[in-house]
């Protein structure tokens, strides 16, 4: 497996480029298997999730095919209603295929997707909402079986018991699309990328009122065209590179990063001590003063997004003072704690909450990548860290950041990637 090398210590500067959405571009290329045809979708990042996807689409009869950044899902031949373990088990977004099986050919058979590592997920909103959709819903051998041969419109709220979620957002959104009658979703997510879903599939024919609000109204159509569209800029690598300027004292401009979808980020930002610029092609941001100690709570959009809060634990670790990190949205997701802690890091860990006692400074170490934002975080750590860092098992960065390794060095990191030799392991 490879590894990632960072020589800590050096100010990041200059311009650098957000790919598109990771999670935006995953149930988009889903929404491209509800239309008989072959949809484009432009924008789409290099990550080794998206190649899953295509993995996955494929196994139900699709074809992908994959570009320089296009990618093609020609549904003509989208068929078999099962989508096995082998599948869905490396990524949980596998089941955004639940919808569009149900809606189209009134059957699915779809593996559970299993545990992960930033705490349990289940996929129960996403079932109780097909089940008000009349979807017969069975769980048999470690799969969900689902015959959506009477389905109608219905009414349901999606919420959990933290809140609303995007992934049953989207996949009953997808379902109530094709099916007739009109459904109504409360408690429904409200980030950016169920915004997209909802505009790519009324650009499609479909009818969907309520995107960015909590309530979703949708009149089911009997076809949706296929489509070309583009994906939005990913809001979380754009966040991971200011977050790399700002730990590192520097001065970055992320270009097509888009500040309207980043607000409750870019205000943290300015509190921790940050100069934010919104600019008309990206946001940049600098550090020259000292970081500010500054809590945050994770919460469903327009909250302070989960998938950033590693990355910031990472820049309070170097606080003038104490700052609480509190998960709203996954109680468990606190991973990356005991290895910031390995590298010099000062918190102590309370019943779903960080207290991050600032350190003057971190200093390298070998550290352990276990999930895709924790990784981000011990990356941003070893950019300040005094020394060299060692991250092992950089397949979890690979997921979700499109040549991190290139990008950062396009901007003053000494990174390097040591590709793995035959037979080596960690
Ligand atoms: C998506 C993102 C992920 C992000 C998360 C929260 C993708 C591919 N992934 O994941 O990066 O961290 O949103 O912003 O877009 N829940 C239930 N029952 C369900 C579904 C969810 O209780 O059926 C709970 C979850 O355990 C969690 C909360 O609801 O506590 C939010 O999860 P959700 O928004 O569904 O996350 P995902 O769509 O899986």
């Amino acid at each position: 497996m490879d590894r990632i090398r960072i020589e800590g210590g050096r100010r990041l500067v200059g311009e650098v480029s957000v790919s598109g959405s990771k999670n935006a571009a995953l149930p988009q290329m889903v929404v491209g298997l509800l239309a008989n045809g072959v949809s484009t979708l432009r924008n789409v990042p290099d990550l080794r999730d998206v190649q899953t996807m295509a993995g996955v689409l494929e196994s139900l009869g699709a074809s992908v095919a994959m570009q320089d950044g296009r990618v093609t899902v020609d549904a003509r031949n989208f068929s078999n209603t099962e989508a096995p373990y082998d599948m869905v088990r490396k990524m949980r977004a596998s089941v955004y295929v639940l919808g569009p099986m149900l809606a189209r050919l009134k059957r699915a058979k779809v593996s559970l997707p299993g545990g992960c590592a930033i705490g349990p997920r289940p996929i129960d909103l996403h079932l109780r909402g097909f089940e008000a959709l009349g979807a017969t819903i069975s769980i048999d051998g470690g799969y969900v079986i689902a015959d959506g041969a009477n389905m109608k419109g219905g009414e349901m709220t999606l919420e959990g018991p933290q809140g609303s979620s995007v992934g049953a957002t989207i996949n009953v959104l997808m379902a109530a699309s094709l099916t007739p009658g009109r459904t109504i979703i409360r408690g429904a997510a409200k980030e950016p990328e169920v915004s997209e879903v909802v505009r790519m599939i009324n650009l499609m024919g479909g009818r969907v009122n309520g995107s960015d609000s909590t309530t979703l109204e949708i009149e089911g159509v009997e076809t949706l065209k296929p489509i070309v569209y583009s994906t939005i800029p990913d809001r979380i690598e754009a966040g991971t590179f200011l977050l790399a300027a700002a730990i590192t004292g520097g001065d970055v401009m992320v270009r097509g990063a888009r500040a309207d979808h980043m607000n409750a980020l870019l205000d943290k930002m300015i509190q921790a001590g940050c100069e934010i610029e919104v600019l008309p092609d990206g946001v940049r941001a600098r550090r020259a003063g000292k970081v500010l100690p500054t809590s945050i709570r994770t919460l469903p959009y327009p909250g302070f997004p989960t998938d950033m809060q590693a990355q910031f634990m990472a820049l309070l670790c170097l606080a003038d003072g104490e700052s609480i990190v509190t998960e709203g949205v996954y109680s468990e997701r606190f991973i990356h704690v005991a290895e910031l802690m390995r590298m010099g890091a000062n918190i102590e860990m309370g019943r779903g909450e960080a207290r991050v006692r600032g350190v003057p400074r971190l200093t390298g170490a070998p550290v352990m990548a276990s999930d895709l934002r924790a990784s981000a975080a011990l990356v941003i750590a070893g950019l300040a860290a005094e020394g060299a860092t060692e991250i092992l098992r950089v397949y979890h960065i690979d997921r979700g950041y499109e040549r991190i390794d290139e990008k950062l060095a396009g901007i003053g990191a000494v990174i390097a990637r040591e590709r793995a030799l035959p037979g080596q392991t960690g």
